[in-house]
């Protein structure tokens, strides 16, 4: 590598200092560093202790708040009422924002307060000798001892606890993904839809005739039964689960009907899971032209003329169909319940 008071300038890799070689070529003389001004800790006993407290205060509020994270995710347990899962929400916020603050800022108040602050200004080099290396492992072992880790026990034994603490309830919140019964594919496997179900209009709860339907209309139904599940919470669930998007198109332009789904449809009117089958955003926009329902969170696009197949987007299949028809009185009414888990597509469900 080339020097600029020894070689051409323009050669490649030259390294120019400013003040070095021939002062009269460079426009701006090397400012050097400002004097240093010592802080009040530097010269106060006093004013180091306070900010000593300053520091360790805030490392026990990082473990303070790490404590209440693990208090609101187990102490707190969730029932119908919504305010508890609002509760527990704040706290987990709360507490994760302390966890991480707490450590954050108290180290920058440490290095900006108590750490030496003499400003060192060294060549960037490669680190390829031994002798070098070892000069390496003292930098290191000098900005140790300089931090004064070994010498304050107060700030060093509430740093590690609060750095230790704080990953914990990330890992603990891994439990959420546990594949029992309560969170497992099971429970989306099955929904209210049954035989006989009428299809009704959110929220009004009325039933809809076939008649009701005009060519290219669409709305979003749920089961009849809903309104029977006790508990708002179970009602919700039951819910998200369950609703539907029916339209109806001209019965020419349904071009796909597989074997054994001859009947799923009545007269043109066709209904489908509104729960993306991609991470499960709510399926809402129909074109009535092209028969294509988007999903507007990643732009997944369904053609209802060919079973719900994904024609765009990241979905990874079909929307489930509901199978359908009319009873007596001429309400549409669901003839089962889907014939497969709606929702997101995951690996443990064993499906493309
Ligand atoms: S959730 Fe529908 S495309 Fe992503």
């Amino acid at each position: 590598m080339g020097e600029h008071g020894h070689g051409d300038p323009n050669e490649p890799g030259a390294v120019i200092r400013a003040g070095e070689g021939d002062p009269g070529r460079y426009a701006i003389a090397d400012p050097g560093l400002p004097p240093h001004r010592p802080r009040l800790a530097d010269e106060d006993p006093q004013v180091a202790k306070r900010s000593e407290r300053q520091v360790f205060v805030l490392f026990l509020l990082s473990i303070i708040g790490t404590i209440t994270v693990f208090v609101a995710y187990f102490a707190i347990e969730l029932t119908e009422d919504l305010q508890m899962l609002r509760l527990q929400n704040t706290l987990l916020g709360v507490g994760v924002a302390l966890s991480m603050l707490g450590i954050g800022l108290g180290v920058v108040h440490w290095a900006k307060t108590l750490m030496p602050d003499h400003e060192l200004v060294e060549a960037r080099k490669p680190l390829r000798k031994e002798s070098e290396r070892q000069e390496a492992e003292k930098i290191v072992g000098d900005v140790l001892e300089e931090s004064g880790i070994k010498r304050r026990p107060l700030i060093r034994n509430t740093l590690i606890g609060a750095v230790l603490l704080a990953p914990l309830p990330g890992i603990v919140m891994f439990r959420d993904l546990d594949q029992s019964d309560d969170f497992g594919v099971e429970r989306m496997r099955h929904s209210l839809w049954d035989e006989g179900v009428r299809l009704v209009r959110d929220p009004t709860g009325t039933p809809i005739r076939a008649a009701d339907m005009t060519v290219g209309s669409s709305m979003h139904v749920v089961p009849e039964n809903l309104r029977d599940v006790p508990g708002h919470g179970d009602r919700l669930t039951e819910k998200a689960k369950a609703v539907v998007l029916l339209m109806r198109m001209n019965p020419d332009d349904i071009e796909t009907v597989s074997e054994g789904r001859e009947d799923w449809t009545y007269d043109g009117i066709i209904a489908c899971s509104k729960v993306c089958t991609h991470v499960g955003c709510p399926v809402a926009l129909y074109e009535r032209h092209t028969h294509h329902l988007l999903c507007p969170c990643h732009q997944s696009t369904f053609d209802a003329a060919n079973e719900f197949k994904v024609i765009f987007g990241p979905a990874g299949r079909p929307l489930p169909q509901l199978p359908i028809s009319v009873d007596d009185e001429g309400y549409l009414v669901a003839q089962s319940d889907f014939t497969e888990p709606v929702g997101p597509t995951y690996w443990e469900r064993g499906e493309k």
